[in-house]
C-alpha cells in the first residue's frame, strides 16, 4: 500500500486558527476515516466555533492545551498513536510582534522545539517508522524583502527576517531542519505566502479592510500602499500541505505560493470595488472614499513574492484560484458569516485597533 493510502492518526496544531482550521475541514472531507486531532491553546487568533461542525465526530477530538506543555504532547501522541503532525500553531500577526515579541518567542520557538522533541523521543520509541512526518507550516517571511527587479523566493534564499515575527518562525524552521540533520526526525518544512478566505481574524489586511468597509470606517493604508505580497487563497494552501504530507520528502523544504504579486493598494482598491459590487447597504459608497494612508509598519518588508517550481515539478502541485474570484468567495462568506466576526471586534481587539492605529 502507498503511504499516502495509509490510514493516519494526524495531530493539527493551532487547529482552531485560520489556516488550522480550514485544514482541518480540508483534511477530513479528503480522508473521513482519518483520526484528527487538534491541540490549539484557543488564545484571542483561536475560535472553537471554526470546529462546530465536527465536533462529536468519532474519530475528531479537540484538546484545549499548549505545544510548550511537553507532558500533554507526550500523552498525547502515544495514546492517540499520532503518526503525522501537522503544526500551525503560532502566533502569526507582524504587528502584534512589534508590539509585544515575547509571545512569539515563547510559542514559535519554544513551542517548536517541544514538539519536536516530544516526537523526537516518541517516533524513536516507536522504532522510527518510515510512514510517520513533521511537517512545519512556516511563511516566505523568513526570507526578508525584496527590491523590484529581484527574482522571486526559492528554496535556496537566505534567510533574512526583518521583524520579530518572521524571526521567531525563522528559529522554528532552523530547529526543523536540524532535527532532521541531527536525528533523521522526518520533518517537512513549507513557507508559504499571503494567505486569505474564510475563518481570517480580522487584525489581517483582507478581514479587516472588509469589515471596515461594511461598518464605514477608514481603511488603513500603511505607507505608500506599494507594498507588494502574493496572495494566495487559503484552500490552495491547504492542497499544498495534503500533497506535501502525502508525497513530500522529509528534509526537504517546499515554497507555496499564488503566483499572485499585487501592490496593497491595488488590492484593497479591487477589494472596495468587489464590496460595492457584493454588498448590500454600504454606510459609505464607493467604499474607495474610505482609503486612509497611515504611519507605516515599522521594518515594513516592501516586497515578497513565491518561486512555487519546485513543489509544482517534483509533487506536481499548482494553484487554482484567481486574486478576484478568491476574493468574491471571501467577501461572500465574510457577508454571510456575520456572526463569526461580530464578537470578534471585542474590547481587546478595540484596545489592539488603538496601540496599532491611534484613535
Ligand atoms: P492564526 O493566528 O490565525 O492561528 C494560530 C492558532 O494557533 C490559533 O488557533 C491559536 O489559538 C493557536 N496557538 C497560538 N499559540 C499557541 C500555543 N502556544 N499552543 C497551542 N496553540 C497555539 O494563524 P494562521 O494565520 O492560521 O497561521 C497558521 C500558521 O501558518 C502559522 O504558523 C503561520 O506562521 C503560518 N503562515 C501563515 C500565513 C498567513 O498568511 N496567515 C502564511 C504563511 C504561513
Ligand atoms: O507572507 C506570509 C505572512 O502573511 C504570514 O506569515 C503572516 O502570518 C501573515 O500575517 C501575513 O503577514 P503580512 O504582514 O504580510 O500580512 P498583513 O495582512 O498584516 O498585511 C498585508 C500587507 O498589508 C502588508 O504589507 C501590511 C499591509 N497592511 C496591513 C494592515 C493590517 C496595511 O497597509 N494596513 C493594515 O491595516
Amino acid at each position: 500500500m502507498l503511504f499516502s493510502e495509509e490510514k493516519k492518526s494526524i495531530l493539527i496544531t493551532g487547529g482552531a486558527g485560520f489556516i488550522g482550521s480550514n485544514f482541518v475541514h480540508h483534511w477530513c472531507n479528503r480522508y473521513p476515516d482519518d483520526l484528527v486531532i487538534v491541540l490549539d491553546a484557543l488564545t484571542y487568533a483561536g475560535n472553537r466555533h471554526n470546529l462546530a461542525s465536527l465536533e462529536g465526530k468519532e474519530n475528531f477530538r479537540f484538546v484545549e492545551g499548549n505545544i510548550c506543555d511537553r507532558p500533554l504532547i507526550d500523552n498525547l501522541l502515544k495514546q492517540e498513536n499520532i503518526d503525522t503532525i501537522a503544526h500551525f500553531a503560532a502566533e502569526s500577526h507582524v504587528d502584534r510582534s512589534i508590539l509585544g515579541p515575547d509571545a512569539f518567542i515563547q510559542t514559535n520557538v519554544f513551542g517548536t522545539f517541544t514538539l519536536l522533541e516530544s516526537f523526537r523521543h516518541y517516533w524513536n520509541a516507536q522504532g522510527n517508522p518510515e510512514n510517520h512526518r513533521f511537517l512545519h507550516v512556516s511563511t516566505d517571511e523568513v526570507y526578508g524583502s525584496l527590491k523590484p527587479e529581484d527574482p522571486a523566493f526559492s528554496e535556496t534564499t537566505p534567510y533574512a527576517p526583518n521583524s520579530p515575527y518572521s524571526a521567531s518562525k525563522a528559529g522554528s524552521d532552523h530547529l526543523a531542519r536540524a532535527y532532521y540533520h541531527t536525528y533523521n526526525v522526518p520533518t517537512i518544512i513549507t513557507n508559504c505566502s499571503n494567505n486569505y478566505g474564510p475563518y481570517h481574524f480580522p487584525e489581517k489586511l483582507i478581514p479587516l479592510m472588509c469589515i471596515n468597509i461594511l461598518l464605514g470606517k477608514p481603511l488603513p493604508v500603511y505607507g505608500d500602499g506599494q507594498n507588494i505580497r502574493d496572495w494566495l487563497y487559503v484552500g490552495d494552501h491547504c492542497s499544498a500541505l495534503e500533497t506535501v504530507i502525502q508525497q513530500g520528502k522529509p528534509g526537504e523544504t517546499y515554497n507555496i505560493g499564488g503566483n499572485n504579486e499585487v501592490k496593497n493598494i491595488d488590492l484593497v482598491t479591487l477589494l472596495c470595488d468587489l464590496m460595492d459590487e457584493l454588498a448590500p447597504n454600504l454606510p459609505v459608497k464607493p467604499s474607495k472614499e474610505l482609503i486612509t494612508f497611515v504611519k507605516d509598519r515599522p521594518g515594513h518588508d516592501r516586497r515578497y513574492a513565491i518561486d512555487a517550481t519546485k513543489i509544482k515539478t517534483e509533487l506536481g502541485w499548482t494553484p487554482e484560484e484567481t486574486v478576484e474570484g478568491g476574493l468574491r468567495r471571501t467577501i461572500q462568506w465574510y457577508l454571510n458569516n456575520q456572526d463569526w466576526w461580530q464578537p470578534l471586534l471585542s474590547q481587546e481587539y478595540q484596545d489592539y485597533y488603538q496601540k496599532v492605529y491611534g484613535s
